[in-house]
């Protein structure tokens, strides 16, 4: 069919649309996107030549890992390739199942429903869970919410508010649990059917991890859920991956987790909420992105099975991130760089002003090295970074390279 040529038509939108994407790249906060010529890994190939990969989250380096490609095709050669339906209708096959009981023998919890991404998971959780009157009469619910939360877990409590009117939210500033508790005690007056508190295990812009222990603490106090997004912290954190709450000592403790197939997991897609077995039923009767939409490809939940089979068999890929982490942060540190201390994987090397993070990141790229640079508004003005994501797949000597890199545009700009 040929397009038309009808040029009066949306004319007005279309060029509301144009200006918009010209103001964007004025002011430099257009995203441009590099394609990669062949597959992830802790080296990759742009434009014919090999750069050291430090902006990806393929934190155990599984994206292309043989063990984990294996398993895809044999779950696409046992499976098939798509399911074509919702998991009620006829989209359920034994590996789904088998994958949900996995994470939830892995992350210390009940039970566990799988969706196409963490972002359909948080998007859909709170509406799910406070949309219902489960017999309640004349009440109102709320969720405290992080302020550095996702952006999906933002849009979930937006969603709530929203679609459920009964719904108040509330966002207490970054990891500040005296604020958070000081709220509780405030609210608690308006009697609150239910309360959830909401937090990612680790903050993708600054790889700091929520205080979890104190979290539990003010949530046992005041009889609040407390919900955990880990799409940064599964087979990263903790001596054998299971995340920021193995990591602070409280495996096994928190109400409800969130996270992504599609980091550490293996890369590709894919998303859960596991918790309470009778938290995940119940979703899987209310959550709507679980309802009425496709089920998570089979190929996608056989690698994600032998992911978490290979991290239970063997933490050595774990102990490699740690290492080669431990070893970034130490180097980068050592040439004169400022970051933001942690044990995360993400190492935020702070440079001020965007100019100065855009310029980095270019000759870097020119050296060797990909890496992005987040500025304003994605960070606060004068916060402007590159932000640094190490992983298994890396060789000491690929970081080597990179750090190299790092200290020559470093001198370059005047930044070291
Ligand atoms: C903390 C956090 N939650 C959720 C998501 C979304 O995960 P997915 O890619 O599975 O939708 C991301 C992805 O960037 C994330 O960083």
């Amino acid at each position: 069919m040929a397009v038309s040529t009808d040029t009066t038509h949306l004319a007005d939108l279309y060029s509301a649309l144009g200006k918009e994407l010209d103001r964007a790249k004025d002011e430099k906060t257009y995203k441009y996107e590099v394609p990669l010529d062949g597959h992830q890994g802790g080296v990759v190939t742009v434009g014919g030549k090999k750069v050291v990969m430090l902006a990806s989250n393929n934190y155990l380096g599984l994206a292309n890992h043989p063990a984990i490609v294996a398993a895809a095709r044999k779950g696409l050669d046992e499976y098939g390739f798509g399911l074509a339906s919702v998991r009620f209708i006829c989209g359920t096959q034994p590996l789904h199942r088998e994958l949900e009981e996995k994470i939830a023998g892995f992350l210390g919890t009940e039970d566990t429903i799988l969706f196409t991404s963490c972002w359909a998971a948080n998007e859909g959780f709170f509406n799910a869970m406070l949309g219902t009157d489960l017999g309640y009469r004349d009440y109102r619910d709320i969720i405290y919410s992080d302020q550095l939360n996702h952006a999906s877990i933002i849009d979930g409590v937006r969603l709530a508010r929203i679609a459920v009117k009964t719904t108040d939210a509330r966002a207490y500033k970054h990891n500040n649990v005296t604020q958070l508790s000081s709220w509780l005690d405030e609210d608690r007056e308006k009697n609150y059917r239910f309360k959830i508190i909401a937090t990612d295990g680790v903050f993708s812009m600054e790889g700091d991890t929520a205080p979890l222990p104190e979290l539990l603490e003010v949530a046992h106090k005041h009889n609040a859920m407390l919900f955990v997004d880990e799409s940064h912290s599964t087979g990263v954190l903790g001596k054998t991956g299971r995340g920021t709450p193995e990591e602070l000592g409280v495996h096994g403790k928190i109400d409800v987790i969130s996270g992504t197939l599609g980091k550490a997991l293996g890369g590709a897609a894919g998303g859960f909420v596991t918790g309470r077995r009778s938290v995940v039923d119940f979703l899987r009767q209310k959550c709507r992105p679980y309802t009425f939409s496709n089920t998570l490809p089979p190929f996608i939940a056989s690698a994600a099975l032998a992911a978490i089979d290979l991290l239970e068999r063997d933490n050595s890929l774990v102990e490699k991130l740690h290492f080669n982490t431990a070893y970034f942060r130490k180097q980068i540190v050592s040439l004169g760089f400022k970051i933001l201390e942690g044990v995360h994987p993400i190492v935020p090397v702070m440079l001020g002003e965007a100019p100065v993070a855009m310029d980095m990141s270019k000759e870097l790229l020119e050296l060797g090295v990909y890496v992005r640079g987040l500025w304003y508004p994605v960070v606060p003005k004068g916060e402007a970074r590159l932000r640094v994501q190490i992983s298994a797949a890396h060789s000491t000597e690929d970081l080597d390279r990179a750090l190299d890199a790092f200290e020559k545009a470093g001198k370059k700009l005047n930044v070291i």
